[in-house]
């Protein structure tokens, strides 16, 4: 093990209630099992106190009462474990999952939404409405953006490019998976970048480009977006290029060539989440997209997110 991953492994624990690893796909991720025996006592106290989706919707209390009761069953500690792994530069990201102890969707709702307040606090998810968003890629969409777009590649990216608010973090759950091949989060640590220096050392990294969003967002504003700026003395991102708008060739080109930079990066990681599964990365640090998935008339894939902010 050479230093780079010794200093990633520094939060692998074992505890009779949790693991955490090295993630199997890459030393920048962990993977933490919580034991089903806890999962299973979490879901039992969350069906007695008689929880549903519809009332963690409604009131935003009742998310943080599910939080703690998963914390009575994997012990204090795991809330600041989980902030540290994804404050973490080395890493910034963990997946976690439900360990096969049940396969209904609104009980994994529950449980993204204890890990997702563990973390912070959720954003208003201007596309449904809610704290969190629900989405499926099929064979057919009428969208106007990439997000449910089957066959093509989702370029690598970051959440909140267009709204006014932090986005510390984005949390995906595999919820559905069926006649899927292909479809990965594509996901890209900035530090592993080769060309990272070259376009932070650009002119145009400190230009200030207009983000607008495509209707189906709901979100009716204008922002202006640093594409790289000063996070904790390391550069963070910022960037999507289809929301993006140059005002010059020059601008056109510098924004194509990073997407195309990025896109082609060797360390780009295609994850493999199974059904029940989640994954936090860090959004001022890591990048993310979607592999292109093959044709088939019978895909159906569903995925929730939440991105939001760490609490002062
Ligand atoms: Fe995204």
């Amino acid at each position: 093990m050479n230093i780079a991953e010794k200093k990633r492994a520094k939060f692998e624990r074992k505890t009779e209630k949790y693991e955490v690893k090295v993630h199997p796909q890459s030393s920048r991720l962990y993977h933490i099992e919580i034991s089903k025996e806890a999962i299973a006592a979490f879901l039992e106290t969350v069906s007695k106190d008689n929880q549903s989706v519809q009332h963690l919707e409604y009131t935003p209390y009742a998310r943080l009462i599910i939080a703690s009761y998963l914390l009575d069953q994997v012990g204090e500690d795991f809330g600041e474990l989980l902030r540290n792994i994804v404050h973490d530069r080395e890493s910034g990201g963990f997946t976690l999952g439900l360990e096969g102890v049940t396969e209904n969707t609104d009980e994994y709702v529950i449980f993204a939404t204890a890990i997702s307040y563990l973390l912070g606090t959720p954003n208003h998810d201007s596309m449904s409405g809610k704290y969190y968003a629900r989405f499926s890629v099929q064979d057919t969409d009428s969208s106007d953006s990439y997000l449910r777009q089957a066959y093509r590649l989702f370029t690598l990216h970051t959440d909140g490019t267009f709204v006014d608010e932090p986005t510390d973090w984005l949390l995906m759950m595999k919820m559905i998976e069926q006649n899927a091949r292909g479809g990965e989060s594509r996901l890209l640590h900035l530090d592993d970048w080769k060309e990272l220096d070259m376009y932070v050392n650009h002119p145009l990294s400190s230009h200030k480009f207009t983000y607008k969003a495509p209707k189906s967002k709901n979100v009716d504003q204008e922002i202006e977006r640093l594409t790289f700026f000063n996070h904790n003395n390391k550069p963070g991102v910022c960037f999507i290029d289809q929301f993006v708008y140059p005002e010059s060739i020059e601008q056109a080109k510098y924004l194509r060539d990073l997407s195309n930079s990025l896109e082609s990066d060797e360390s780009v990681l295609e994850l493999e989440l199974p059904v029940g599964d989640l994954v936090v990365v860090n959004n001022i640090f890591w990048l993310h997209g979607r592999a292109a998935f093959e044709k088939d008339p019978n895909l159906n894939r569903e995925l929730l997110r939440q991105r939001g902010r760490f609490n002062q």
